[in-house]
């Protein structure tokens, strides 16, 4: 009996305990969460740091490039693909740049053509200083003619003159519409405006140097980079040109009319700028 009593008071006991520790655990519980929720919700909202890499690459894809003209259509009468072997140069000329160049839109009487280089993949630029087994492509010259060019200086103080675009090949043609991060979007921005073109200019020659850079993004809600492990990066490549004009010489061709002006495309370096989000 006694013996029992005493069970009874220490059951009583223990009861009390356990609901106390209970509580305390519940609380502590519900604290930790709500501090992982903070911590989740630092991470989510938190600016991401920029690390930035490069990378020595032996070749560099042929760009897409966007050519148009307002008011008049153009033809691009020829491009000419300055091959090296490591030794010596030779050209090779696609007259009309046949195989290379299709309509891509016409809209506001701008008329705009694609040069893609997805009909043949044995063309890239090489890195000079790197012995690639070639021929590999040094630069590319484009010849361009204005169709009506009464017309077009008709409504612009300039002379005859077209705009041009670089894109990287995995840019995809023109403005999708559609931006999965703020790289895209200024990306998109970039090309729609034509912050990155340059002009191929009547009686001028165009000489163009591009440069690749890459942004590797997190995008949002991405659950990977919550937990801290390595994210799924979403990337865009692009391009950044620089160019520079020069006059053209007086010349049989120009006068005959085979062609208004001219631009060349060359790499301007083989480092790939890489700016990856890091959290
Ligand atoms: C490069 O091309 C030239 C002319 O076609 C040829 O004589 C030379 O052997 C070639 N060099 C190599 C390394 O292929
Ligand atoms: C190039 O285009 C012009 C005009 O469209 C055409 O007259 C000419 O025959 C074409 N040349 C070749 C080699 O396709
Ligand atoms: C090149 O790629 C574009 C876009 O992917 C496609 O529309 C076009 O038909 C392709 N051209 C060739 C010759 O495969
Ligand atoms: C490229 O190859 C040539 C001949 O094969 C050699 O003389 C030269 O040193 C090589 N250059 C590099 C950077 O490897
Ligand atoms: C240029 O366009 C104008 C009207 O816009 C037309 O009268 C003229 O004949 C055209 N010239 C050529 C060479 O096509
Ligand atoms: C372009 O050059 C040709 C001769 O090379 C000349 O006849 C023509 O007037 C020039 N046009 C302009 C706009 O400078
Ligand atoms: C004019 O074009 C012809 C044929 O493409 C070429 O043989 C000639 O060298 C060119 N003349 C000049 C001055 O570029």
């Amino acid at each position: 009996m006694w013996k029992f009593k005493i069970f009874q008071l220490k059951l009583l006991e223990s009861k009390n305990f356990w609901r106390l520790r209970f509580m305390i655990g519940i609380t502590i519980f519900l604290l930790i969460m709500s501090y992982i929720s903070y911590l989740i919700f630092q991470i989510v909202t938190d600016k991401p740091m920029i690390q930035l890499t490069h990378e020595y690459l032996d070749k560099l894809s042929i760009p897409d490039l966007e050519i148009c003209c307002s008011e008049s259509d153009i033809q691009i009468t020829k491009c000419v693909f300055t091959l090296d072997n490591g030794t010596s140069t030779t050209s090779t000329t696609f007259d009309n740049c046949t195989n290379f160049i299709q309509r891509s839109r016409v809209e506001n009487n701008i008329y705009c053509y694609l040069f893609e280089n997805n009909y043949t993949s044995t063309y890239f630029f090489g890195n000079p200083d790197i012995n690639l087994t070639g021929p590999w492509v040094r630069n590319i010259d484009f010849y361009f003619k204005i169709d009506n060019i009464t017309t077009m200086t008709s409504k612009f103080l300039s002379v005859g003159d077209i705009s041009v675009q670089l894109m990287d090949p995995n840019f995809g043609l023109l403005w999708k519409g559609k931006a999965a991060s703020t790289a895209d979007l200024y990306e998109n921005q970039k090309f729609k405006l034509q912050m990155n073109a340059f002009a191929g200019i009547q009686n001028m020659s165009t000489m163009v140097y591009f440069t690749k850079q890459t942004i590797q993004t997190i995008l949002p809600n991405d659950i990977s980079a919550i937990f801290g492990t390595t994210p799924n990066y979403h990337s865009i490549s692009y391009l950044n040109t620089i160019s520079r004009y020069f006059p053209m010489h007086s010349n049989e061709n120009v006068s005959a009319g085979n062609f208004h002006g001219h631009f060349n495309i060359a790499p301007g370096s083989f480092i790939h700028d890489i700016q990856t989000e890091k959290l």
